[in-house]
């Protein structure tokens, strides 16, 4: 099983990658990666990602998660927190890939 994660390194993403390297081949990217685009300020790059990768189940753990800054850059955070999980989810329907996506409210 193709697992890509995104969000590598924040506090769930970091904890994903030990969990999920025992349930088949993980791709971890963060922001910065370079082998692929991991950006979620990039959601075209994002798709790229994906449709290059064809993973079987992607799992994003990346997110603007800092509360007080989405509420002077709301732009950004919803790029981050909506647009660009949205072209995942388009993304993973076009393969019948699974998306675990984390949030809270
Ligand atoms: N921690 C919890 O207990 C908990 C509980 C329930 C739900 N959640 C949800 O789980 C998700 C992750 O939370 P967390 O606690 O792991 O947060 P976190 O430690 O703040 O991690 C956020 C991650 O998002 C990444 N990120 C930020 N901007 C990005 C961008 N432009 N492109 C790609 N990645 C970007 C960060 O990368 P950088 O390191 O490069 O900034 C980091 O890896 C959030 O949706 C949160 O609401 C967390």
């Amino acid at each position: 099983m193709n697992i890509l994660l995104l969000g590598k390194g924040g506090q769930v993403g970091w904890e994903l990658q030990r969990s999920l390297s025992v349930l088949g081949q993980v791709t971890a990217l963060g922001r910065d990666s370079t082998e692929r685009c991991g950006d979620f300020a990039n959601p075209a790059g994002i798709a790229d990602t994906v449709r290059a990768l064809r993973p079987d189940v992607i799992v994003n753990a990346a997110a603007h998660t800092a509360v007080d800054k989405a509420e002077s850059e709301p732009g950004l955070a919803r790029l981050l927190n909506a647009t660009t999980p949205g072209v995942l989810a388009e993304e993973a329907a076009k393969l019948g890939a699974w998306l675990v996506h984390y949030s809270t409210d």
